[in-house]
């Protein structure tokens, strides 16, 4: 793993966002894997911000979110589908038919996993995959597990992503149980992972990420099998490396 500490979180938004422009500069039609969350909130601004200047053009870009809440309709706010729309679809020349997010449907739950990874292998697999991580080494919401799913699929989410997803939420009551998720196995097919953590918080998850043990109970530790993974940190996530 390549990994690349900068010195604050405005420096690693920054840095994100230039990699980012650079990837889909650099690729007609680039497969774009993207995250949620707080972390890339930065990247996505400064993404904007290019894009208003007319440093990247994402007209050709296809892209595919990690994962959904299963149970919020797309307009709630803490959906990721919202999160999208605010943070970047509504201000980026992504076309429409070219975004994908996750949906989960109660009533045929397996087909909107399997569409999804094959809505992924049409478009060729993920050239660059986008990737915060959780403090419990969760990536996209694939959870500290006895074993990991390849392909798209539902997951109960854990009691520690519940508690630090609360934040978003008026209550730990309202978080949702329940998402939808990429896989591991779609996740580690991406030609190239850029991994982005900041703050303290994150610091353990990422000292154990690179510790050179693979376990499935800290999914982010299976990324160090990758042959073209960075990670970008700022200097508090890196303390305990
Ligand atoms: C969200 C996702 C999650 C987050 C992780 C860190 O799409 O895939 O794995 O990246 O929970 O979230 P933040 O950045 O809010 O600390």
């Amino acid at each position: 793993m390549n990994i690349v500490t900068v010195k604050d979180y405005t420096a690693l938004s920054e840095k994100a966002a230039r990699f980012v422009a650079d990837r889909v500069n650099g690729k007609k039609e680039l497969v774009l894997g993207l995250p949620t969350g707080s972390t890339p909130e930065g990247m996505y601004a400064k993404l904007v911000k290019l894009y208003r200047e007319q440093k990247v053009d994402f007209s050709e870009v296809v892209s595919f979110n990690l994962d959904e809440y299963c149970g919020l309709r797309s307009d709630h706010p803490q959906s990721y589908h919202y999160y999208m729309n605010r943070n970047f679809f509504d201000h980026v020349n992504i076309s429409e038919e070219n975004r994908h997010i996750p949906i989960h449907s109660e009533y045929y739950e397996d087909e909107s996993c399997s569409r999804y990874d094959q809505l992924i292998d049409r478009a060729g697999g993920i050239d660059l995959q986008v990737l915060g991580i959780g403090t419990n080494g969760h990536i996209a919401f694939n959870e500290p597990a006895d074993y990991l799913i390849g392909g798209t699929h539902l997951v109960q989410l854990s009691e520690k992503t519940i508690e630090a997803n609360s934040r978003f939420f008026n209550s730990r009551a309202e978080v949702p149980r329940r998402a939808i998720t990429m896989g591991m196995a779609t996740i580690m097919h991406a030609a190239e992972i850029l991994l982005l953590a900041a703050g303290k918080n994150k610091a353990r998850a990422i000292e154990k990420a690179c510790s050179g043990v693979i376990t499935t109970q800290l999914p982010a530790s299976l990324l160090q099998l990758h042959n073209n993974c960075t990670l970008l940190l700022d200097r508090e996530a890196a303390s305990l490396l």
